[in-house]
C-alpha cells in the first residue's frame, strides 16, 4: 500500500506538487493522469526517494520513504523510468538480467528468470539477444518492464510505459498488462496522459493539473460526476469526434 499525503515539492520556488495526496491499496491499480508538466513524474521520483518532498510524506508498505529508509523503499519497487532507458551497450537479455545480476545471483537461475519474464510479456526469447537499438518501440518497452519485474517486486511503478507506441501495439500491451498486474496481484501506479489507457487500468485514478489533485475516483466518477468543468475537457479531449464515431 502506498499512502502519500499532503505532498509539496517546489523547484526553484514553483511548486511541482502541491498538497497532493492518494492511497494505493495493495494490489490495485492506480492511474496518474494529467498533461505535461502536471507533476505526474515527480510523484513518482517522491515515492522512490530520488527525490524529498518540502512538506507531507510518502509511505510505502508502513515505511515513511527518507534518505535513510530509500535503498529499503527501492528494494521493493520495480520502476520503468519514461522512455524506457535501457542501457545500449548492453544486450535486452542483460538489461533485464540487471537487477539480478547485482544481486550476485548464479547465471541458471537468472536466465530461467529471464526466460519466464519473457514468456510473461510475449516476447520471443530470441529477440533478447539484440541491442536495443535492434528492436522496435514496443519491444524496447517490453524488456523495460521485464526489467522492472525481475526481483518480483510487490509494487511497481510505471511512467508512461506505453508511449510512443502505435495504437494496435498499445492496445494489445494494455491488455496484456492488466492480466499480468491482476495475476501477479501488483500494487501498481502508472502515468498517462492517454484517457483510454486510464480507463483500462486503473481501479482508481488521480487527475493532476499544475501539481494539484483536480480529482480522485474511479473514471465513472471522472465521467459521471466531474469536479470540475476541466475533468470533462480532459476526459473529452481525447475522445473520437462524433462525426467518426458513426463509422466505428
Ligand atoms: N529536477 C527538476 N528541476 C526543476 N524543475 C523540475 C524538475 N523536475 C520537474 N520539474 C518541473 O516540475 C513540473 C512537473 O514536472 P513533471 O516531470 O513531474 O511533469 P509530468 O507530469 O511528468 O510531465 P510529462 O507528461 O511531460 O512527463 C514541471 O513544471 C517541470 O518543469
Ligand atoms: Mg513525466
Amino acid at each position: 500500500m502506498i499512502v502519500v499525503s499532503g505532498v509539496t515539492k517546489r523547484f526553484g520556488g514553483r511548486p511541482a506538487l502541491d498538497g497532493v495526496s492518494l492511497t494505493v491499496e495493495a494490489g490495485t491499480t492506480h492511474v496518474l493522469l494529467g498533461g505535461s508538466g502536471s507533476g505526474k513524474s515527480t510523484l513518482l521520483r517522491l515515492v522512490l526517494g530520488l527525490a524529498q518532498p518540502d512538506a507531507g510524506e510518502v509511505v510505502v508498505d508502513g515505511v515513511r520513504v527518507t534518505p535513510g529508509s530509500r535503498a529499503e523503499i527501492q528494494r521493493r519497487i520495480g520502476y520503468v523510468v519514461q522512455e524506457g532507458a535501457l542501457y545500449p551497450h548492453l544486450t535486452a537479455a542483460e538489461n533485464v538480467a540487471l537487477p539480478a545480476r547485482a544481486r550476485g545471483w548464479q547465471a541458471e537461475r537468472t536466465e530461467a528468470r529471464v526466460t519466464a519474464l519473457a514468456r510473461l510479456v510475449e516476447l520471443e526469447r530470441s529477440w533478447l539477444d539484440r541491442h536495443p537499438a535492434q528492436l522496435s518501440g514496443g519491444q524496447r518497452q517490453r524488456v523495460g518492464l521485464m526489467r522492472a519485474l525481475a526481483l518480483d517486486p510487490p509494487v511497481l511503478l510505471l511512467d508512461e510505459p506505453l508511449g510512443a507506441l502505435d495504437p494496435i501495439t498499445r492496445a494489445e500491451l494494455q491488455t496484456q498488462l492488466v492480466r499480468i498486474f491482476r495475476e501477479l496481484g501488483k500494487t501498481v501506479v502508472l502515468v498517462t496522459h492517454d484517457v483510454r489507457e486510464a480507463f483500462v487500468f486503473g481501479r482508481t485514478i488521480t487527475l493532476l493539473e499544475g501539481g494539484r489533485v483536480v480529482q480522485q475516483g474511479t473514471f465513472a466518477d471522472l465521467a459521471r460526476r466531474p469536479a470540475t468543468p476541466l475533468v470533462t475537457e480532459f476526459l473529452r479531449a481525447q475522445a473520437p469526434p462524433p462525426e467518426m464515431t458513426a463509422y466505428l
